[in-house]
């Protein structure tokens, strides 16, 4: 449905996330909300690929066993999982009850944040589990800026979202949610003012657009 939905530019998306994250070897991410690793995938795959690093790791922390299954039956097979480069943990973003203060380099979240009943405690852990210096990073769906790409979008919304969750997932409840969840949620400077209200410094505004806003990266570092 994700490639469905965005003509796999979510997969691009991605992709930029991890560039713009461009982690130093040694990194130790904390994914959450990672669902079956795509994050995780990418991060130790630039570290492969881009740093020639073998030392940094990631730990994906997801509310759903099932969606952690299926991350553990995915990456079963791979180096990453041979050498506990990659680990698995459920968990509440609002509440990281196993991770320490203070412990991780990186902290992700893509969209997943949405998700959450109350956003700000989110950041708000988040800020609590990075080291001094540590960055917070996320991916989410925002709102666009442009009043003529933001009709076209708000047609292929609430038109032809609902009806592709229905033909493909035979679920179209869950993609009417799914459209207006994002309409809900606040838009990049509010978001922006947020993480800065858990105590993270921002660079410039704190975002980049994606797509004309259909999705935002926002990011803050622990100071
Ligand atoms: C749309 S998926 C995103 C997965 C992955 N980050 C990605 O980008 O492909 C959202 C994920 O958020 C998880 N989730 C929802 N609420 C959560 C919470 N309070 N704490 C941790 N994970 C949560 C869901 O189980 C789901 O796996």
């Amino acid at each position: 449905m994700n490639d469905a939905m965005s003509a796999g530019i979510h997969r691009l998306w991605k992709d930029t996330f991890i560039r713009r994250m461009s982690p130093p070897p040694g990194t130790k991410l904390l994914d959450v909300a990672g669902g079956t690793g795509d994050i995780a995938y990418r991060f130790l795959n630039f570290q492969d690929q881009i740093n020639d690093d073998s030392t940094s790791s990631v730990h994906l922390v997801d509310i759903n066993p099932q969606m952690l299954e299926q991350g553990k039956i995915r990456f079963a097979n791979s180096q990453w999982n041979l050498d506990n480069r990659l680990s698995f943990g459920i968990g509440n973003a609002e509440k990281l009850e196993t991770i320490e203060s203070n412990s991780v380099d990186f902290y992700t979240i893509a969209f997943g944040i949405r998700n959450c009943t109350n956003p700000q405690k989110v950041i708000d852990e988040a800020y609590r589990v990075l080291k001094p210096g540590g960055r917070f990073m996320c991916l989410e769906f925002s709102k666009v800026d442009n009043p003529l790409i933001g009709a076209a979008y708000d047609i292929f919304s609430f038109k032809i979202i609902p009806e592709l969750g229905q033909l493909i997932a035979n679920d179209r409840e869950s993609y009417q949610y799914l459209v207006e969840s994002i309409r809900q949620f606040p838009d990049q400077k509010t978001f922006a003012s947020m993480i800065r209200k858990a105590g993270f410094a921002t660079v410039g505004d704190g975002y980049e657009n994606l797509t004309f806003g259909v999705a935002a990266i926002h990011s803050g570092y622990k100071v």
